[in-house]
């Protein structure tokens, strides 16, 4: 939710151009508005260009410069206007501001401003950051004056400050992400790494409380309460360029959905240290809560019932929905929280509380150097790569199996989890092939027009098929919602008509007798019945047929509805990488 990058040092002199091709790389933080403010080259006055909309082909026409901070928007105060946007200038036009988050007291600090004759041009929380501290560097230095502004800006924020007196960048981090790219001879900051990752793999990720400044010498670390220097700590990523590009593919998303035949694969030889220690903390009787959000939260739930099948049991509860139940997460509470990001500020909050209860806390994270994974007790790093469009896919998948590896190696069964989970890749690989994707296309085309569609699913085809109708809702605007099949004949049923398309997720198990006679019900009713399943029934009026992958059938199944979600998205006009309204990262409650 806002994406935050900075260049200083810019060794073509092209800062702007090289902004905005990192904000390219954040866009699917927000895409409301983006701007950049820049230090031309010779001299003293910062110059702005922001514009409402998505960056898309854009191009800057800023001159040129060395030094320049960028931002795209996901509004949260003050509309979606060109005055909005970030960055904000103080009075005399010297500091620019950029910011992710909410400062929750600047009512309070604006009223203050106001007194002492300051001048706002936006409705955002953000302006005031950029007056506080042009008022605090009248008396003291520019990083002082900023380590003490964002000391008193209540909310979690991240921050970056283009001081043109200075020709520096500050940025400090609390509660939202920061990282800055140490290049050979210029330096970044970004809220993600792909932001920067053509330029340098080599990167230091803030962690709260921590300030740094650049500028052509090179990069400081601080401490913002005391002040005082810190060591920087660069890490190498194994990151590769194309890993943030779309390698031939029309968008993100489709490239993602396409990757998980690998990532999949891959999770089968990762982790398998720590999934052994949590396996062993499981067996000593610890109770085991799943939390998470959004896709996340569906992940848990389909934990919930690989822990079933495993013979142990879990409870789930959505993050931002938890606080009611945290009494009963204590010292013997393993909790297990899943975010591809690990910024979600609803997650943050329940993974802190628990901590505070004495929970220990697992965090199953695809992104690297978050704040979860710094706050966890064991680390599942998922390792499916940048993932670019808001829409989780690949990272869901890589979380999903790496839960389904955990409950295997709770009953003693790794290995024979991690071979399940090689012939899944396997399977999909063979299954993802143009006349599965000519079938789809022939079945989204015949929902283009339609209102709602629903679906039904059992047991484990449950949580796959709330997964399955986000990624319609998510990425196509489709109404599409999901049931329980037993739920159907309890009051559901009346929105059944004829014609209405109803898909109903299976697989081959206990289950599958009873969705198919839920699948009558609705036939009945006159509905148009869309199996997903390994094997045809005369309840389906069509069959979009998945491999038959006993328990992991799930897998397939739920990639049937990011692909239907993707096609029907492009035909009926939306952006499949940018859904409107939503942010991938959503670090605010
Ligand atoms: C946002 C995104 C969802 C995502 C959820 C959780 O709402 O739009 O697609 O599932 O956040 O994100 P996380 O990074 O915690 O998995």
């Amino acid at each position: 939710m806002c994406g935050i990058f900075a260049v200083v040092n810019d060794t073509t002199n092209q800062a702007a151009q090289t902004t905005l091709a990192g904000l390219k790389k954040l866009e699917y933080r927000g895409y409301d508005s983006w701007g950049i403010a820049l230090i031309p080259l010779g001299s003293k006055t910062v110059k702005l260009e922001k514009h409402v909309g998505k960056i898309g082909q854009a191009v800057t026409r800023l001159p040129k410069g060395s030094i320049a901070i960028g931002h795209t928007r996901w509004a949260t105060h003050g509309g979606v206007t060109d005055k909005n946007a970030h960055p904000h200038l103080d009075c005399k036009k010297q500091i620019a501001v950029i910011h992710n988050g909410i400062v929750e007291n600047y009512q309070e600090i604006k009223s203050y401003l106001k007194r002492r004759g300051h001048v706002f041009k936006s409705e955002t929380d953000t302006e005031v950051i950029a007056h506080l501290i042009e008022e605090k560097s009248k008396t003291k230095p520019i990083t002082q004056a900023v380590f003490e502004t964002f000391n008193s800006l209540i909310g979690s924020n991240a921050i970056g400050i283009l001081d043109s007196k200075t020709e520096s960048i500050i940025a400090c981090r609390n509660g939202s992400p920061l990282v800055v790219g140490v290049g050979d001879n210029q330096f970044f900051l970004g809220s993600d790494v792909p932001a920067f990752l053509n330029s340098t793999n080599k990167v230091h990720f803030l962690h709260d409380g921590e300030a740094v400044v650049l500028n052509k010498n090179g990069v400081k670390l601080y401490d913002v309460d005391s002040g005082k220097e810190k060591k920087l700590d660069i890490q190498s990523l194994d990151w590769e360029m194309e890993d943030a590009e779309k390698g031939g593919y029309p968008h993100f998303l489709l490239k993602e959905i396409y990757e998980q035949k690998d990532t999949i694969a891959k999770i089968a030889s990762l982790n398998s240290f720590e999934i052994i220690k949590i396996s062993q903390l499981i067996r000593k009787k610890n109770k085991v809560v799943l939390t998470g959000c959004g896709s996340a939260s569906y992940c848990a739930l389909a934990g919930k019932y690989f822990f079933a099948q495993s013979g142990i049991e879990s409870q789930v509860y959505p993050a931002n929905e938890i606080m009611p139940f945290l009494n009963f997460i204590d010292e013997k509470t393993l909790f297990i929280t899943i975010s591809q990001s690990g910024e979600t500020a609803d997650t943050l909050i329940a993974a802190k509380a628990a901590k505070r209860n004495g929970a220990i806390i697992v965090a199953v994270v695809n992104a690297r150097g978050s704040t979860l994974e710094r706050m966890a007790d064991i680390v599942l790093q998922v390792g499916a790569g940048p993932e670019i469009a808001v829409v989780s896919t690949k990272a869901f998948t890589a979380q999903l199996a790496t839960l389904y590896l955990l409950t295997k190696a709770a009953e003693e069964k790794l290995d024979e989890g991690e071979q399940k989970i090689k012939k899944l890749a396997v399977e999909l690989k063979n299954w993802l092939k143009p006349t599965l994707i000519k079938h789809l296309i022939k079945v989204a085309k015949s929902l283009i027009d339609r209102e709602h569609i629903y679906l039904i699913g059992k047991h484990l085809n449950y949580p796959a098929s709330l997964e399955f109708a986000l990624k319609i809702k998510e990425t196509s605007y489709l109404h599409a919602e999901p049931f329980a099949a037993g739920e159907l004949k309890h009051g559901v049923i009346t929105l059944i008509q004829k014609g209405t398309p109803c898909f109903v997720l299976a697989s081959a198990d206990e289950a599958k007798d009873e969705v198919l006679s839920s699948a009558a019900q609705l036939k009945a009713r006159g509905g148009r019945i869309i199996g997903i399943a390994p094997f045809v029934s005369q309840e389906f009026d069509e069959v979009i047929k998945t491999p038959e992958l006993g328990e992991l059938t799930i897998f397939p199944n739920i990639i049937v509805g990011q692909l239907l979600g993707y096609y029907l998205g492009l035909g009926r006009g939306a952006d499949p990488d940018k859904p409107r309204n939503l942010a991938k990262s959503v670090t605010v409650k």
